[in-house]
């Protein structure tokens, strides 16, 4: 590559996630929740999302170490060293603080010295997706070389476990990538979107005034309309950068989408008219852990083996905002 003019493209050089040890199965919540007088089952649980069990982070623990871990994973993986990282992008709705970001925070537990840049970015679960795509035009600019992207999350915090509608739905967790400046793809398109119409479908309105917690802090959400918006908004944007990059549906060999709930990943993968063993799925164990949800299905399909390098990838993200986006990659 000519080191005067900025890279054409952006390659996935590694991939790294965590998971804290704690792994909770549908009837361990269920028996949790039974001793607070909420009554939900196995059962009910999988048939409407797919999902079996999720992880809790320990007390202590912070969104900051889980991403570390992915992180350091990333790193190994990428074969290179904290130092050689130009750029930090952290994705999450949990952060350690209110500021600075878990992104410097991040960085000074790396031991990264030189300075380079380093950020949140509040996309809720679209955030890795947006994460990437933002990277991806800093390293194409000649703005950063290297960047590491990260999606990190600690849900359990945020969950009313008196309401057994959302408290089931979700886990902890993180997912990193180490992206860089290549001569060959790489990414080969990405959009994103938002329609803020949709926040309170989503959200967690409470927010810091004078010193105390204003507002009801926990998660709130529309399941139906969620559901609805989601199947919608993911067919469309994965059409779109197909389109944009000259692919079609028969390109992808693998879909991975945010891991939020089973049956939208699978109305998604029906209306792209693929098979479902072309859908990568961790929701059944993961739960659906928001930004991380996708760097965590992407390093699990990587390190089982079944995402190869060359393998073109499609990842879509959607979520509170309302928010989604797609990235289509040769990994
Ligand atoms: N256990 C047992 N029963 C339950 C539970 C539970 N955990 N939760 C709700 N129910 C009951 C309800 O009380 C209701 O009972 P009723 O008929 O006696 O009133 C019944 O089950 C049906 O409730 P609904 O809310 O209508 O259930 P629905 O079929 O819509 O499923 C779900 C709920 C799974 C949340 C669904 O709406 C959905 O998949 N939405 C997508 C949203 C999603 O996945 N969000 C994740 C976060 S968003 C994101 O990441 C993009």
């Amino acid at each position: 590559m000519n080191s005067a003019s900025p890279p054409r493209h952006t390659r996935i050089a590694g991939t790294g996630s965590h998971l804290p040890p704690r792994r909770l199965s549908n009837d361990d919540l269920a028996r949790q929740l039974a001793a607070q007088g909420i009554e939900t089952s196995d059962q009910w649980i999988v048939e409407r999302t797919g999902i079996r069990a999720r992880h809790f982070a320990a007390d202590g623990v912070a969104c900051s170490d889980m991403a570390l871990d992915a992180a350091r994973h990333a790193l190994e993986a990428a074969a290179c060293k904290p130092e050689d990282v130009d750029l930090i992008i952290v994705a999450t709705s949990t952060p350690d603080m209110v500021f600075p970001s878990t992104a410097c925070i991040l960085q000074a537990k790396l031991g990264i010295v030189h300075g380079c840049a380093a950020f949140d970015l509040q996309a809720v679960c679209s955030g890795f997706v947006y994460g990437l795509s933002v990277a991806d035009a800093m390293i194409r600019s000649g703005a950063a070389r290297r960047a590491l992207v990260v999606g990190a999350e600690i849900f359990s915090r945020i969950l009313d476990f008196t309401d057994r509608t959302t408290c089931v739905l979700f886990g902890d967790g993180a997912g990193a990538v180490v992206l860089e400046a290549s001569d060959a793809p790489g990414l080969l398109a990405s959009e994103l979107h938002a329609d803020g119409r949709h926040v309170g479908i989503l959200c967690v309105p409470g927010t810091v005034a004078g010193g105390r917690v204003s507002g009801d802090p926990l998660l709130k959400m529309d399941g139906q309309a969620v559901f609805k918006l989601a199947v919608g908004v993911l067919g469309d944007v994965a059409r779109s950068v197909l389109e944009k990059a000259g692919r079609s549906e028969a390109d992808i060999d693998w879909l991975i989408p945010h891991q939020a709930n089973l049956r939208i990943m699978q109305g998604t993968a029906r209306r792209l008219k693929l098979p479902m063993d072309k859908l990568i799925v961790t929701v059944d164990e993961h739960g659906n852990t928001s930004a991380a949800s996708i760097p965590l299905a992407l390093d699990h399909a990587v390190r089982s083996g079944r995402v190869a390098r060359g393998d073109t990838l499609l990842l879509e993200g959607v979520g509170g905002g309302f928010t989604w986006g797609a990235v289509l990659l040769d990994y």
